[in-house]
């Protein structure tokens, strides 16, 4: 797989969203599935893996997810970069000191992924603890060797510039898909000026952009996000169809899938510091998206498309509200 650079850590073009083994999507699949699956991207060229301490069923206890990241990777550890993620809440806080807080969390982490640092180490949603104290500590961590990086998720300037200033941010992990592109406006420029990788997350709007929902799709009763997506209505299903049609026809063009072609695009529009990281529970549907590192639109595809893209309304927002 190609490879870029978030900040100073250089990981393949293409992510592995691991979250879906343990929440967010329905039935999990069995660990000894899930460590196969992650060993086949690791095989297949991916060295960027995204976990998060909350990922657990129905977000219900802590580190489900982790703990199976730890032991896919435990063997190749020195070749991958795995980015994990806290919530901090300031009543967690003693004394003023947000350091130990998140020292906390982070050794609970790396317990957890086997780990004796963490490469890339995000605030999963800013709360009522400063950022501006969020970033003295990461800076703390990192000169302590503990972090190699640290990242900020569903953010927009004002909170990037704020931490940047204090600790240079490697990363933002927000929200963003062909429906879902407020972060063109400020926040990925911002991020491409300052030398921040951008890492969408739900790049293929949970599964909607690979053109397999239609508004007879039923979700899982059970722990599934499709549920409340915008995009996801029924309603709104069918009014994005012109938009997953258009995708549709540059795949077959392009001899690739919707989903890749989903990936294809943001890579291409942002060729420098943005790294999607799709999420799948299935061994092929995860490689299916890897290959998407492959497939290389032209200009002149990129611009047809959109072209039209803009001509059509999307239907459902959920920005970065929550
Ligand atoms: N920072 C945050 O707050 C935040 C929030 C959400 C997610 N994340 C991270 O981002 C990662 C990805 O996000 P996501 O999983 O929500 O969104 P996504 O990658 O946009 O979509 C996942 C959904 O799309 C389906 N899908 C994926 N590839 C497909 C393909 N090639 N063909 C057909 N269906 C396909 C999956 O179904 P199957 O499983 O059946 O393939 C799943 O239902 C997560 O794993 C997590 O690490 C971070």
């Amino acid at each position: 797989m190609n490879k870029r650079f978030l900040g100073k850590i250089e990981v393949s073009d293409i992510g592995m969203g691991c979250m879906a083994f343990s929440h967010g999507y329905g039935q999990i699949p069995s660990e000894q599935y899930s460590i196969e699956a992650i060993r086949d991207a690791y095989n297949f060229g991916c060295t960027f893996f995204d976990t998060a301490e909350v990922y657990s069923p129905n977000l219900e206890g802590i580190g489900h997810n982790e703990l199976i990241v730890g032991k896919a990777l435990k063997d190749v550890r020195d070749k991958v970069v795995i980015a994990t993620k806290l919530f901090l809440k300031s009543s967690e806080v003693v004394n003023g000191d947000v350091y130990s807080a998140i020292k906390k969390h982070l050794l609970g982490s790396m317990k957890r992924l086997q780990v004796k640092m963490v490469d890339l180490y995000y605030l999963h949603r800013i709360s009522d603890v400063p950022t501006e104290e969020i970033a003295k500590a990461m800076g703390k961590l990192i000169n302590e060797g503990l972090i190699r990086g640290w990242g900020l998720s569903q953010v927009d300037v004002d909170v990037i510039s704020k931490a940047h200033k204090i600790t240079p941010v490697s990363a933002v992990q927000n929200l963003y898909s062909i429906v879902e592109r407020d972060c063109e406006e400020k926040v990925i420029p911002y991020c491409i000026e300052n030398n921040i990788g951008f890492v969408p997350f739900s790049p293929i709007a949970s599964g909607l952009l690979s053109g397999k929902i239609t508004t007879s799709t039923e979700f899982e009763k059970y722990d599934d996000v499709r549920n409340w997506v915008p995009q996801l209505t029924k309603e709104n299903i069918s009014g994005n169809k012109p938009i997953v049609d258009l995708i549709q026809k540059l795949a077959k063009q392009k001899g690739a899938t919707p989903a890749q072609i989903s990936l294809a695009w943001m890579l291409k529009k942002y060729p420098t510091n943005l790294v999607p990281i799709p999420g799948s529970k299935n061994k092929g549907r995860i490689l299916e998206n890897l290959g998407a590192s492959k497939v290389q639109l032209t200009d002149s595809e990129l611009k047809e498309f959109e072209n039209e893209l803009n001509k059509l309304k999307v239907y459902g927002h959920r920005g970065l509200t929550h």
